[in-house]
């Protein structure tokens, strides 16, 4: 029986070295350490030894089984190194290829023209001054001297939020930024009400009407605001700015005209137009032949905003204009329709 054994285990040992894979290795174990395995075929045997055999053939075969399934862990640990080696050598990494590049995003073309404007204006001594799009109509209209019931409200066409229970103070979504023209005279008169000191700001941020969507036309688009409040400021000082801002934004020799217009919160007010930056004011499809591009309204404030916001109409004079940052984007960039602005379309977010 020991002398089996010793042929059992070398035969096994033998069939073990030719095992080149997982598949064989699996079959070899079969065979060898196996239920119908030699080995235990000499397990099952043991029944017919003496009682002096027993012990010697059961030691042996115990150490045979050990030898046989240390073997076994060897050679599994080999093969599965060999297939590492194989699998590394077939990847080829070439270490002096050039990195992926990240995506990178990019700003929105309004965001870009607003960031223009802030620096424009910020190069002029103006700073950003945010307010809420959620407003009362005693800010969005009444202190700007758009009392219940005046027709100039029909320009504004207005989202109401809340109006039970308001009396006549609904919420409404603003409907342009010059509610927050209010905010910031209170705000800041309020520091020193007999000596307030002067303003000059920027508001930017979205307004809501309810319109027709059109081309030309969103129920959401953003205005920048300009106010500057002070001593003795006259609408020189409003043309001047709004003339170097026009040279500023859209070339050295851009001219600007004025048009008289109306707005309840200025007096006088103005329609504020530039040359045609596309034609140099020949005329072209941009500026439907006429040579000048609208960019928006403007004026003194009225003496009852400036005493709504706590400056002596006597004592303090200001400008203000309201300009329209989606569509100076869109005749810089021939940008065709308001919509797409807000589409979040890749497709054209991309272009900029
Ligand atoms: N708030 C006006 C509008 O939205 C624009 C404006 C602002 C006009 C400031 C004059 C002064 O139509």
């Amino acid at each position: 029986m020991l002398e089996k054994l010793k042929n059992v285990e070398q035969d096994a040992l033998k069939a073990l070295d030719s095992v080149q894979n997982e598949a064989e290795l699996e079959t070899w174990r079969v065979a060898h350490l196996g239920r119908s395995s030699g080995l235990m075929q000499i397990f099952s045997q043991f029944g017919s030894l003496s009682k002096e055999e027993k012990p010697v053939a059961g030691q042996r075969a115990n150490e045979v089984k050990k030898s046989l399934e240390a073997a076994f862990g060897a050679r599994s640990e080999e093969l599965r190194q060999a297939a590492l080696k194989r699998s590394l050598e077939q990847e080829q990494l070439d270490v002096t290829l050039p990195g992926r590049r990240v995506p990178l995003g990019r700003l929105h073309p309004d965001t870009q023209t607003l960031r223009e404007l802030y620096s424009i204006f910020g190069e002029m001594g103006f700073q950003v001054f945010r307010s809420r799009e959620v407003e009362t109509d005693e800010y969005n209209f009444q202190l700007l001297n758009f009392p219940i019931g005046h027709p100039a409200r029909d320009m504004q066409d207005t989202y109401f939020v809340e109006s039970e229970g308001r009396g006549e103070n609904p919420i409404v979504l603003r409907t342009h930024t010059s509610p927050g023209q209010m905010h910031a005279m209170r705000w800041i008169s309020a520091m020193n009400p007999e000596n307030p000191a002067p303003v000059r700001i920027v508001l930017p941020g979205m307004c809501y009407r309810y319109e027709q969507v059109t081309t030309r036309h969103e129920t959401q688009f953003d205005q920048l605001e300009g106010l500057a409040v002070g001593p003795g400021i006259t609408f020189s000082d409003l043309k001047g700015t709004l003339a170097d801002f026009a040279r500023r934004m859209f070339g050295q020799n851009t001219r600007t005209r004025f048009r008289a217009s109306y707005f309840p919160f200025t007096e006088p007010s103005a329609e504020f137009d530039v040359e045609c930056f596309i034609c140099g004011g020949k005329g072209c499809g941009v500026c439907k032949g006429s040579g000048w591009l609208e960019i928006g309204g403007c004026g003194m404030v009225h003496p009852i905003v400036l005493r709504n916001g706590g400056y002596d109409p006597e004592r303090y004079s200001g400008f203000a204009f309201g300009l329209g940052p989606q569509r100076m984007a869109m005749l810089r960039h021939r940008i065709e329709d308001i919509r797409y602005f807000w589409q979040n379309d890749l497709r054209f977010l991309e272009q900029f």
